[in-house]
């Protein structure tokens, strides 16, 4: 049988999505929002995600995580046990509390195939598109995952890497 295709040592060509061939199944997305623990900023997270990448790529983990007003929303998609161990870890992070578990879904495909983990600072881009994007997707333009629905909560990371795709010109 051939190998993954995440766990191939080639790089991904630019503008093609990081996983093409159907996922073995079962794949699920997992949504999550939490709250920066004190003296976690966006600089600890650049540090904590320059490991994560590597260790995404290992498990085929993909998806996108949003910091702003000291708060993360994060999804990430995989293999099941890969998904569900992560968020585990993650979950027991002192670097972050109140973890709350938004969703949960089994998944045909992903929505983030290209990243390994995208990373966005709410409080740095287009803030303007992301307000109104934000406001459109959630009824307010100001970025606190807690209070987002499921389904706000997965409305907003779509529109967003829609954004950032096309700022990268993808
Ligand atoms: C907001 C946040 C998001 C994180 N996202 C990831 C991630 O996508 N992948 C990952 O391997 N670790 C991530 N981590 C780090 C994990 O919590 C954990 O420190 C890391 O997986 C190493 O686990 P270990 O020390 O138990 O081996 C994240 C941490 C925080 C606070």
């Amino acid at each position: 049988m051939p190998p993954a295709p995440w766990r191939g040592s080639l790089p991904r060509p630019r503008g093609r999505p990081f996983l093409v061939a159907s996922d073995p199944v079962p794949t699920i997305r997992l949504v999550y929002s939490s709250a920066a623990a004190g003296g976690t900023t966006y600089s600890t997270l650049v540090d904590i995600m320059s490991q994560a990448h590597t260790r995404n790529m290992a498990q085929g983990i993909t998806g996108i995580l949003c910091y702003g007003s000291g708060q993360f929303l994060q999804a990430l998609e995989g293999e099941r046990a890969a998904v569900t161990a992560l968020y585990h870890r993650i979950a027991v992070d002192r670097r972050h509390d109140d973890c709350q578990l938004m969703s949960v879904d089994e998944i045909e495909s992903r929505a983030f195939p290209e990243w390994t983990m995208k990373v966005v600072n709410w409080e740095d881009g287009d803030m303007a598109r992301r307000r109104t994007m934000l406001q459109a997707d959630t009824g307010s333009e100001v970025f606190t995952p807690s209070a987002m629905t499921a389904t706000q909560a997965s409305a907003f990371l779509m529109h967003l890497a829609e954004l950032e795709r096309e700022l990268a010109g993808d």
